[in-house]
Order: C-alpha cells, then structure tokens, then sequence
C-alpha cells in the first residue's frame, strides 16, 4: 500500500475514511488495490476534497470495478448518461434515495456499488446513512438464519416507481419515469458476497415485494421484522458530506439512507453506478 493513505474507521460496523489518495488522478495498482481492499473491508468508504472529480474522471473510476449502469428510469446527465444528477432544490419537498435501501436490486444482476459525489451541499444536514447487511445478518439467532436461507425474495421497481411511488413522483429537478409493469426479479434472501464471501441479507424496503411463494400480506410481518432489525443503530454508520467529497458503497451488503432535513437549501451530488452479478 503507498505509504500516504490512510484508513479511518468511521463507525464499528462500517464505513472508512481514506486520505492520500485524489480520485481524479491516474490511481496506480498499488492505490487501486488499497482501495479496493478498504472497500471490501468497510463495506462503504469516503473520500474529502476530490474537487477535481470531473464526470470523465468519475467514470473513470468507477470504470475500474465493473462496466457502468444507465438507469432505467432516472434520465442521467445529457452528456453522461450514466451519471445521475441527484438535485434537491431549496423548495422541492421530496428528496431522492429518501428510505433504506440498495441501489438496483429490482434489476436481474443489481448494482455492485455507487459512487456519490458532492457538488453542493447545504450548510447543515443532507447526510448519508449506511447500515451493515452483513452486520445485520450475523446478529440473527442461528434458528432465523436457518428459515431465511432458503427464501427468496421477489424484487421489483414497480411499487417505487409507479404512478404513486415516491421515486417516480415529478420533482422539478429529476426526470424519474413511471413503472407500473417494470418485470420482477427473484433474490437469494441470504446473500453471499462473491468477493468477501460473507453472507448478508439481501432485502430492500424499496424494491422487495414479497417472498417468493408467499402472498403479499403474508409476507409482510417477517419482512417488516427484518427491515427494523436490518437498520438498528448498532448496524449503520453517518457521513456528513463536503464539498468534494465522495462516497463509495457497496450495495452488496450495505443500504444507504439519505437525510432529508435540510429544507430551503440545495443539494446537488453525481452518482455513478457500477454494474453487478445476479445474487447467490
Ligand atoms: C442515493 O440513494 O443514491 C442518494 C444518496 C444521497 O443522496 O445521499
């Protein structure tokens, strides 16, 4: 590893702060499998200062760990579609990424992680919270990990985007379409990490509907157990953001939660979102 970064936890769970190391440069082998290890052991990681992080150089990056995503249903930057510019200005109420969730697990082969980076930011609030699937997954008592290792989950954007869904509702400065037929995918509900090997659970209040085999109601109770379970406090970590600073998480085995409490003041951050593997 170079002799200049350095790697601070941030929380017991998750999350690290890495300093020494400007994302928009050419990062050699040896920074990148720092990196790369961190992101692997602290499930998210964070970045100050990356001022220079210009869209190129923000694909760039991400471009290191898989091929890059183009949402189906947020319209990215003209000029680059594959990031999305997450906007809340001062009088919109709603906020983008408002509740627990990983990015893309309504895709056959969900996103392998995201990368957030600040442009603007308010002068208070605007957070992120990040909370452990891993951590989550090993609390459980071993007769819950038992019944939940053959379950599937049956994940789809059509409850979130559809015509009441809170990602699809018109915002003045995202284009978010509809997607009340969007197809549904199946999930292991006990997810294996295919570079950790760590198991997790891989639920998501946003995009899971319902057990596989299971109706919707009867499903509901375990899922909204594990959904209170998935996000205690013991679980998650928080970033307050900067300017020019960047996020790097792990949808993995990880969820985000962005806050909403800094009314009358803009947020503007870019998203880039690496593609994954179908869950095992
Ligand atoms: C997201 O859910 O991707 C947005 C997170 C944030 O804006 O903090």
């Amino acid at each position: 590893m170079s002799a200049s970064i350095d790697i601070q936890p941030v929380a017991g769970a998750l999350g690290a702060e890495i300093s020494g190391i400007d994302l928009s440069g050419d990062l050699s082998n040896a920074e990148f499998d720092a990196v790369h290890q961190a992101f692997l052991d602290h499930q998210v990681i964070f970045f100050r200062d990356q001022h220079d992080l210009q869209p190129d150089a923000h694909k760039a990056f991400a471009s290191r760990f898989g091929s890059l995503n183009v949402h189906p249903y947020v319209a990215g930057m003209e000029s680059h579609p594959e990031i999305l510019e997450i906007i809340k200005e001062p009088d919109e109420k709603l906020n983008f990424g408002g509740g627990w969730h990983s990015d893309m697990s309504f895709l056959e082969e969900p996103a392998l992680g995201s990368i957030l980076h600040a442009i603007e930011v308010p002068p208070y609030g605007g957070d992120t919270l990040f909370a452990s699937q891993t951590a989550a997954y090993e609390a459980l008592s071993p007769g819950m990990k038992a019944m939940l290792e053959d379950l599937t989950a049956i994940h789809s954007a059509s409850r979130e985007y559809s015509s009441k869904g809170a990602s699809a509702q018109a915002r003045q400065s995202m284009q978010a379409q509809q997607a009340d037929d969007a197809p549904e995918y199946e999930h292991p509900v006990v997810r294996t990490h295919p570079e950790t090997g760590r198991k997790g659970l891989y639920i998501n209040p946003a995009f899971t509907l319902r057990f596989k085999d299971m109706t919707t109601r009867e499903s509901r109770p375990l899922l909204e157990y594990l959904f209170a379970h998935s996000r205690e406090e013991r679980f998650t970590c928080r970033f307050r953001w900067s300017k020019g600073a960047v996020a790097f998480w792990d949808n993995r085995c990880c969820w985000h939660y962005a806050l909403n409490d800094y009314q009358g003041f803009r947020r503007h951050m870019r998203r880039v979102t690496v593609n994954g593997d179908r869950p095992v």
